[in-house]
């Protein structure tokens, strides 16, 4: 299998929102690949983020793709929203709807790319049919609602069975909660390229510190063998 290269996607649901502009700033200058932008209805998941206008406001501060989580029931609604907030990917979760390609569709509908996410109680079965219609498949390694939480171990097992179901496809393998320099390696080992990161990245919220710990998640990750 080509080995996709590492991205690294700090989540900016971290960032202290009194100084979100700056932040944003500081995680670009820091060597951030992608802006991971976490979207949150307080009906999908316990617990309310921003919206289409506050990723709009920021989206002229870095020419860095926005990668944007949508954890949102149902999502096909605000889809344009986002694309014309300055959405370079949409991820939709497969949990959020029954109609998880029209979602897929409406995406490309809008020239952006296509993601799916699946929560950690999810088989990756619910992904098989719909590999055509995406560009990136993002395992959550936590239940979503929250930054901060413990890396659930069995998420290592099903990256590894994802990267072994996408293949020779072109389709980036991304990997969101609990994810550090510490778990880096082994998750690039399982196959993983887009490295999401709130926490170990963001914690504290000292800017100073942000390009060192962007690097030793790439540096860990660097090390994969595959
Ligand atoms: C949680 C979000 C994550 C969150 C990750 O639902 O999807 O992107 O910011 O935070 P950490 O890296 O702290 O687990
Ligand atoms: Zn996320």
């Amino acid at each position: 299998m080509a080995s996709r290269p590492i991205r690294i996607a700090p989540s900016i649901l971290s960032a202290d929102f009194a100084r979100l502009g700056a932040e944003v700033e500081a995680l670009d200058q820091a060597g951030a690949d992608y802006f991971h932008i976490d979207i949150m209805d307080g009906h999908f998941v316990p617990n309310i983020s921003f919206g289409p206008m506050v990723m709009q406001s920021i989206r002229k501060l870095t020419a860095k793709p926005f990668d944007v989580h949508l954890m949102i029931a149902p999502a096909d609604p605000y889809i344009a929203a986002f694309a014309k907030a300055g959405a370079d990917s949409i991820t939709v979760h497969a949990e959020a709807g029954p109609h998880l390609q029209r979602s897929l569709q409406t995406i490309r509908a809008e020239g952006k790319r296509t993601g799916v996410a699946i929560n950690p109680a999810t088989p990756l079965a619910a992904v098989e049919n719909i590999l055509d219609d995406i560009d990136l498949l993002l395992v959550m390694s936590i239940n979503p609602g929250f930054g901060g939480q413990a890396f659930i171990p069995h998420a290592m097992d099903k990256i590894r069975q994802a990267s072994l179901l996408i293949g020779n496809r072109p389709i980036e393998l991304e990997v969101d909660g609990g994810v550090s320099a510490e778990n880096a390696r082994e998750l690039a080992d399982a196959g993983i390229n887009v490295f999401v990161a709130g926490t170990a990245i963001l914690g504290g919220n000292d800017a100073a510190t942000y390009a060192g710990r962007i690097k030793a998640i790439r540096d860990a990750a660097m090390l994969r063998t595959a």
